[in-house]
């Protein structure tokens, strides 16, 4: 497991309790796998989690981070349609599912393993499933370190991704702006949701 990001608390406190994505509606909406099975990857505190159950998806979140399994552990305690996974991008074992969701955290996988990750992801969405998430763009401030890794691809590299899906919407930001915890910096990321054919 990457085991370099582990210092999120500072951000579950600032988003904790936040409402989930609008987009997450539309999601939910385009799925015609006839699959109510969902995977929040990188799922945090677990907002879209919780949205995706009430609406009767099983779902299965995962995160790396200590701190965010333990909210979620606490947050879905009654909730036997959410179960939480302590993994990453880089080690989940991906089942069949109708709706990916991979909000904010798609930008902390390895490089390295990237490919192979968007591989993997792919083949989990059924045909009809629906993929919303967020990916990094190379014109990011954000680079990898000894803390941190970082994935950033170029618009065209994005689009070459999507090339198994009908695109929904898509949503291109470039802009100076701040963190969730206040911190400025260059921001450059795609925002998609898309249809696996
Ligand atoms: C910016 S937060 C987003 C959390 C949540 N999806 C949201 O939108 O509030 C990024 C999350 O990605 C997780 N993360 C970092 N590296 C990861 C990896 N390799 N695989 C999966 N999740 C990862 C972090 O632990 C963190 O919870």
């Amino acid at each position: 497991m990457n085991t370099k990001n582990t210092h999120w608390q500072e951000y579950y406190q600032a988003v904790n309790r936040r409402p989930h994505h609008p987009l997450v509606e539309q999601a939910i909406a385009e799925n015609t796998s006839g699959l109510m099975v969902a995977i929040d990857a990188g799922c945090g505190t677990g907002t879209e989690s919780e949205f995706i159950s009430q609406a009767g998806y099983k779902v299965l979140a995962f995160d790396p981070d200590k701190e965010a399994i333990k909210i979620c552990h606490e947050r879905f305690i009654e909730n036997k349609s959410v179960s939480i996974y302590r993994d990453c991008f880089e080690t989940f074992h991906y089942p069949a599912n109708g709706l990916f969701i991979a909000k904010s955290s798609l930008f902390f996988c390895d490089p390295i393993k990237f490919d192979q990750v968007w591989s993997n992801i792919k083949a989990s969405i059924q045909t009809g499933g629906v993929f919303f998430g967020q990916i990094l763009g190379d014109q990011d401030s954000w680079e990898s370190n000894e803390k941190r890794l970082i994935s950033r691809f170029s618009r065209h590299e994005v689009e070459t991704m999507l090339s198994d899906f009908d695109i929904i919407t898509f949503d291109e930001k470039r802009d100076k702006g701040k963190t969730a915890v206040g911190r400025e910096k260059y921001w450059h990321f795609f925002t998609f949701l898309a249809v696996k054919r």
